[in-house]
């Protein structure tokens, strides 16, 4: 189901495993007409059936990710390599680790760096190199994050060492088991992001349906970050149900 009562693409699909599978396609579908593509990833809850999708595809029909380019979004400053909550970690668990990618492709910020500004320049610098972004993939906060750009992020921003928000912390708390949750991390930034060539944003379950009401409907805001995508010209907000639920009229 798709509807163009908005500015951008708005796709609604039943339940979390349905998105799951039409984001995979759309990764999948990128990587076929382009093998040489550049990505731009996200890590959460959201995208890991996504990733759990991509990799079947990968081992049963082939799907080859030996050519593409891997941005991740963001990382947490300050935790130790090799820290199970760490992105980068998480990306080597999900997807990395079981796919044919090249190592030498795989770029994740690295929040050990001495001197994160100067990783985030070098990262910076890494993604224009490339060619700059074929496709991002993007989660969203239940504040309107992306990335980690958090609500008042300049839509000029590129990438840079961030505070997190108390409820961005809280979110993730989970993942360090009671341990402290890093307040800083590294994030792409705003303007970096809104130059990749195609943005697809996943949202699932009702405790993101604030958010990406605010985002589809609201006025375009630093203060709900996602909201830039409305002026994107090839954004796709692929939501389930739940996720949509506060949408004004249920899209059919
Ligand atoms: P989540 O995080 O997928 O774990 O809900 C999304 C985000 O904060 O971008």
């Amino acid at each position: 189901m798709s509807s163009t009562e908005y500015r951008v693409r708005v796709e609604v699909v039943e339940d979390r495993a349905a998105m799951s599978r039409a984001a995979a396609r759309v990764v999948a579908a990128r990587l076929r007409e382009n093998p040489g593509a550049v990505l731009l990833l996200p890590t959460g809850s959201t995208p890991i059936g996504m990733y759990r999708e991509l990799v079947r595809m990968h081992r049963e029909e082939g799907l080859s990710f030996a050519r593409a380019t891997f941005f991740n979004l963001d990382e947490y400053l300050g935790l130790p390599a090799g820290h199970p909550a760490s992105y980068h970690e998480y990306m080597w668990r999900n997807l990395y680790g079981l796919v044919d990618v090249d190592p030498g492709r795989v770029h994740v910020p690295d929040g050990t760096a001495g001197d994160p500004e100067d990783e985030c320049e070098r990262y910076e610098v890494g993604i224009r190199e490339s060619g700059g972004v074929d496709l991002c993939v993007l989660g969203i906060g239940r504040n309107g994050h992306i990335g980690f750009n958090e609500p008042g992020s300049s839509f000029a921003s590129r990438t840079r060492v961030v505070e997190l928000s108390r409820s961005t912390r809280r979110a993730n708390a989970g993942d360090f088991g009671g341990g402290a949750v890093p307040k800083r991390a590294i994030t792409v930034g705003m303007r970096t992001i809104f130059e990749s060539r195609e943005i697809v944003l996943l949202a699932s379950g009702k405790n993101k349906a604030g958010a990406v009401a605010e985002a589809l409907k609201g006025p375009v805001t630093e203060e709900v970050p996602a909201s830039m995508l409305q002026e994107h010209p090839r954004a796709l907000f692929l939501l389930d149900h739940e996720a949509a639920s506060s949408l004004r009229r249920r899209v059919a």
